[in-house]
């Protein structure tokens, strides 16, 4: 397969956690073809070594995404990788956390630049990559959330600054959406899951979350479109 038939991916955050892990699971399926971003290529070790066994159907750019001049320079060169095709999938990954905290002992003078990794990164990136995402197939938009941004499950007063940038990010997907119904726009939860992030009290293996999230992924009906949905492909009550 060449990239004339394949779908194109481009994900945010590939070094390591769930980035890593679904871009190992969608490199799997031949009929994918992905633009893996990180902040700092030469120590994404693990990255690498897929690359090698890619056979060119793994691209790795560097991108900062809080590096927003470098952000908006990316599209010069994932445009020369795609040359005529379009970008299929878009997911905002990267994400960053502070330590756990409330909103009454929040550092919220360090929670902007939280916000800016977490939503102002994603919205650029949409408005950046619009003009490929529109020349694709697929046309999809993907925003990394988390049910810690949702007001249905009551988790109560923990993760306030994470979870407040998250709970934007879903009102940026439905903006998205309202804007923009002739694309498929959609928030995904990958479930809680053993990363750096997700620290090892999390119950779901990387493997068994990216296995699901790129099944989810990959068969998005429209009645997903503007949604927060989970791994399990269930709706979230935001
Ligand atoms: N793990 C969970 O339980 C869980 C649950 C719900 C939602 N999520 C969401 O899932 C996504 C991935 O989480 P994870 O668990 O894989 O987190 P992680 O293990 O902490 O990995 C975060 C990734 O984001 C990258 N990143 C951070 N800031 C960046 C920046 N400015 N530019 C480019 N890349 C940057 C990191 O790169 P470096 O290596 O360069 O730092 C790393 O590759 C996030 O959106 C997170 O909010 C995770």
């Amino acid at each position: 397969m060449t990239i004339v038939d394949q779908y194109t991916w481009l994900i945010t955050g590939c070094s390591r956690g769930i980035g890593l892990g679904l871009t190992e699971q969608l490199l799997q399926d031949p009929a994918n073809f992905i633009i893996a971003t990180c902040r700092t290529p030469e120590k994404a070790t693990a990255l690498k070594a897929l690359k090698d066994t890619a056979k060119g159907t793994l691209h790795i750019v560097k991108l900062d995404v809080d590096d927003l001049e470098g952000l908006k320079n990316s599209i010069n060169e994932v445009s020369q990788i795609l040359g005529d095709k379009g970008l299929d999938y878009l997911v905002n990954n990267a994400a960053v956390n502070q330590k756990i905290d409330t909103a009454f002992t929040m550092d919220v003078e360090g929670w902007g630049a939280v916000f800016k990794t977490n939503v102002v990164a994603p919205a650029l990136l949409a408005q950046v990559y619009l003009p490929l995402i529109e020349k694709s197939t697929k046309k999809t938009i993907i925003n990394v959330s988390s049910s810690l941004g949702a007001f249905g499950y009551g988790y109560g007063e923990l993760w306030a600054s994470y979870a407040i940038t998250k709970t934007g990010l879903n009102m940026l997907t439905y903006k998205q959406r309202a804007e923009r119904p002739d694309l498929m726009v959609v928030c995904l939860c990958p479930g809680w899951v053993k990363t750096d992030m997700g620290t090892d009290e999390a119950p779901l293996e990387l493997e068994e979350s990216v296995t699901a999230v790129a099944k989810v992924l990959t068969s998005l009906k429209p009645e997903d479109n503007g949604r927060l949905i989970n791994y399990r492909h269930e709706i979230v009550p935001w």
